[in-house]
């Protein structure tokens, strides 16, 4: 045998010095539920070590993450039944709590880059990413209620919007909306691919933010298909999009590659609730070793094209490195 594919794996020095995937804490953005109020934090029961934080709190664990190195988070807030509606208006409410938690955390650190979610589900008595009218998802009077959340956001000082409600035409209409609005500096992270997934379960028990009725399959993608992803990720590029994310991550590697592939912009993947909760129920459980799992996963993730993993995993990961 002259190919002894072994001999490049002898061992622990060896293996580095071809190791292709070099995972960094610089790549992460880390996913952060926010509640109104004070002094709470309550952890998300179908995700275990994730919390939702009043503004306070958040700011607290903000500030521990960076001396961890985390130098990106993404801000969801939870809102009560009581403050939703119809048209999502507690979303551009100068007033509302996102948007005042937003400013503090931009005005406490500067340098943070700071990602906010643009869709109505959090906001909606519908609980669906858009306006509803008899059992429809309307999409183009949607599209004028994002982009009064996405001025709002920007005007609370984000650096990365990320539209995640899978609406035609947002992302041109938002970069419209922004720029003319003086907000030529506020990025777009687009929702390119998002798949209408199994795997967000805990997410809307995080925020209490799942559909009343029905799915969300009108706007979101069928996971059996690949080549609409080309569709929306051109047209997001000729739109304006500064980001290209495929989410989830872990069932979807194929589309991550098949994006980085073929596009110049930044290729994110949000490696969603439901892949952190399934890791951390087996670990629990002592089926498999979490930690293992975790960097297996997120490496997997940037092997296959990703630059930028939005992640729960975040701080555990970058605890792991310190
Ligand atoms: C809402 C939104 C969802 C997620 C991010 N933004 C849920 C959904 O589309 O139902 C999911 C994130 C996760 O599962 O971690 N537009």
């Amino acid at each position: 045998m002259l190919r002894r594919p072994r001999r490049n794996r002898k061992s622990e020095a060896v293996r580095n010095l071809i190791e292709e995937t070099n995972l960094s804490v610089k790549d992460l953005i880390f996913p952060m539920f926010l509640v109104e109020g004070g002094n709470q934090k309550i952890e998300v029961a179908s995700m275990p070590g994730i919390y939702r934080y009043t503004t306070d709190l958040m700011l607290k664990e903000i500030e521990a993450c960076m001396k961890l190195g985390i130098t990106a988070v993404d801000v969801f807030p939870a809102y009560p039944e009581s403050k939703k509606d119809k048209i999502a208006s507690e979303s551009y409410n100068p007033e509302t709590f996102y948007l005042k938690a937003l400013r503090e955390i931009k005005r406490n650190f500067p340098e943070l880059c700071l990602m906010s979610d643009v869709a109505m589900d959090p906001y909606s008595s519908d609980g669906h990413d858009g306006l509803v009218e008899n059992g429809k998802i309307l999409n183009d009077e949607t599209l004028e209620i994002l982009a009064k959340m996405s001025l709002a956001q920007a005007d609370a000082g984000v650096d990365i919007l990320g539209p995640s409600d899978m609406m035609d035409g947002r992302v041109g209409y938002i970069r419209e909306a922004l720029d003319q609005n003086g907000f030529t500096e506020t990025s777009i992270m687009s929702y390119t691919a998002k798949y209408a997934s199994a795997f967000y379960g805990p997410f809307r028990d995080a925020l209490d933010s799942a559909p009343k009725f029905g799915d969300k399959k009108t706007y979101q993608m069928n996971p059996a298909n690949s080549q609409e992803a080309l569709i929306e990720a051109d047209l997001d590029m000729e739109e304006g999009a500064d980001f290209l994310m495929v989410k989830p991550a872990l069932s979807y590697l194929d589309i991550i590659k098949l994006l980085s592939d073929n596009y110049p912009l930044p290729i994110a993947a949000y490696n969603v609730s439901g892949e952190y909760s399934m890791i951390k129920a087996s670990a629990e459980r002592g089926w498999l070793d979490g930690e293992r799992a975790m960097l297996e996963m997120l490496t997997s993730i940037k092997r296959s094209g990703a630059k930028i993993i939005l992640t729960y995993f975040a701080k555990e990961f970058a605890q792991l490195k310190s």
